[in-house]
């Protein structure tokens, strides 16, 4: 399947993906507006415009220069639509090309980072915009000459270009960046764009299409079909499986996979949860014997996460087999998965690398998808969460990884470790917790790090190893800061586990960012 299907709302915008970094990040802007956007790869543009019917066009900025033979190929079909078009960087490339303009190598060679706007005409796509504005640039090619209709709206000492338009077929380019937070007033620029330019329909509310998405699983399963969903006690399989079980009922099957790998209390929760309070089927396989006897002695990171991806999928296989009557299913995949895979699967973006969760599935299973969440982003995820009533401590959590506590627990996985890895874990969420501190953090966690040193507990010696807790901001896991806690927060948790928690010695802080760091251990 891909991501441009002739699936999910009609109306809103349709971005064409040339491989730009910040594809993603134009299409989020767009919903932010309330408007619906939706990306497509250029090979596939003009079956999902008949499909989706857009009320707009975005050309996306991409790696390519627009007159080299296998350039991405879109259709210029696109521009007799009618529709509004807006190109950024390389899309304002193809549309100058395409309408009659010409396109050169920058004479200085590529231009990136910041320049000052010079505003022309403060009005329509430029409406409100400050002149002087700094916009950001990434560019190797430039629009050396506009085709007929076309006049420049702002210009900048490098390029004289920056800013053009031709409002009579309201197409318009811009040179630079406006999805990027460096670019003063350039959520402006989408958003005159979008709502003004192009008058879209500010009707998107991710809460609002809860009914949508239960008749969607409804007609796809069917009178009768039976769904099987992995769940893990995640936001993404947990609000997929309320979903669907608001669809169908007692015809979806849950497996949770007790891995012996979870934070403390996890298991229960997910069965108090679904079980006890939603009422669904589920089974919680406890498969921890099998994962701890497989990873024994085996301490090199990417390892240990292949065996637990292995026997995931052969645990969950099994359980699937039993439930022979399920032809269906149930995953929770995101929007950015989606367009990860479909771009590692031979999309123009050339940058981003395939999508691999632990819970990914083989195809092998030879049962239908159902993924009531694959057009949606993971704050959208969330706002369903709430609209079908799951507790701000679900559909809030951290995110925890699928190979669980594996890669908090430097070297070989035993028991032995994993015991006080998890009460001093726990001891960490409780103390933030209840504090509210956690708002703030993307992750908050401790980590089992084996080396022995010397302390001193009661009257005794001891030579255990060494705690060290991890609290990070972030925005997407792909950057990340480390964040100091109040020290009265620090001096309590470090209390704690040096007191309550048999195994740790010594606890420490880890004040690394990432780059260079990772946010995981291993
Ligand atoms: P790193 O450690 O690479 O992690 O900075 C980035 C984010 O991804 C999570 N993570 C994983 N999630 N399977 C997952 O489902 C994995 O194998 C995995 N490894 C890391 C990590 O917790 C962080 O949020």
């Amino acid at each position: 399947m891909s991501n441009d299907q002739a699936e999910g709302p009609s109306g809103g915008v349709l971005i064409v993906d040339f491989g730009a970094q910040y594809c993603q990040l134009i299409a989020r802007r767009v919903r932010e507006l309330g408007v619906y956007s939706r990306i497509t790869v250029p090979e596939r543009a003009m079956f999902t415009l008949e499909h989706m019917r857009p009320d707009a066009i975005i050309l996306s900025g991409g790696p390519r220069s627009v007159y080299e033979h296998d350039a991405p190929a879109l259709d210029p079909a696109i521009l007799g639509k009618g529709l509004p078009v807006l190109g950024i960087c390389y899309g304002l490339q193809w549309l100058a090309q395409h309408t009659g303009g010409r396109v050169l190598p920058a004479q200085s060679g590529a231009e990136y980072g910041r320049t000052e706007l010079h505003v022309l005409e403060a009005t329509g796509l430029l409406e409100g915009v400050r002149d002087g504005g700094v916009v950001w640039m990434s560019h190797g090619d430039k629009v050396a000459e506009l085709g007929p209709g076309f006049e420049v709206l702002a210009d900048s000492e490098p390029c004289p270009f920056a800013v053009v338009g031709d409002r009579a077929r309201r197409f318009y380019g811009l040179q630079f960046h406006p999805e990027v937070a460096h670019t003063v007033d350039g959520a402006r620029m989408l958003e005159n764009f979008v709502l003004r330019v192009a008058q879209c329909r500010v009707d998107w509310n991710p809460g609002s299409i809860v009914d949508d998405k239960v008749a969607a699983v409804q007609k796809l399963v069917g009178e009768s079909g039976e769904v099987v969903l992995g769940l893990s006690g995640g936001v993404d399989s947990s609000v997929a499986a309320v979903l669907i079980h608001r669809a169908i009922g007692t015809r979806l099957h849950c497996v949770f996979v007790d891995n012996g790998l979870l934070r403390a209390g996890e298991r229960e929760g997910v069965e108090e949860l679904f079980r006890d309070h939603y009422h669904m089927d589920l089974t919680v396989v406890d498969a921890s014997e099998r994962f701890l006897g497989e990873l024994a002695g085996v301490s090199e990171p990417e390892q240990k996460r292949k065996i637990i991806g292995r026997v995931f999928v052969e645990v969950f296989k099994e359980k699937a087999k039993e439930l022979r009557d399920a032809k269906f299913l149930g995953q929770g995949t995101l929007y950015p998965d989606v367009i990860e895979s479909v771009a590692a699967h031979g999309g123009a973006t050339s940058t981003i690398k395939s999508h691999h969760n632990v819970g990914g599935l083989p195809k092998d299973l030879d049962m239908t998808l159902v993924e009531p969440l694959r057009d949606l982003f993971k704050d959208e995820v969330r706002a369903i969460g709430r609209e079908l009533g799951l507790p701000s401590s679900l559909v809030d959590r951290q995110p925890f990884p699928g190979p669980g506590l594996a890669v908090r627990c430097l070297g070989d996985v035993t028991r032995e470790k994993l015991a006080p890895l998890r009460a001093a874990d726990a001891i960490v969420r409780e103390e933030i917790e209840k504090r509210d501190l956690h708002r703030n953090l993307w992750q908050y966690f401790a980590v089992y790090v084996p080396q022995k040193s010397v302390g001193v507990k009661g009257d005794a010696r001891v030579y255990e190893d060494v705690c060290v807790l991890r609290m990070v901001s972030s925005q997407d896991a792909m950057t990340a800061d480390w964040e100091l806690l109040p020290v009265e927060v620090l001096r309590r948790i470090s209390s704690r586990i040096l007191n309550e928690v048999k195994g740790f010695a010594r606890v420490c802080l880890d004040i690394s960012s990432k780059p260079p760091a990772t946010i995981e251990w291993e």
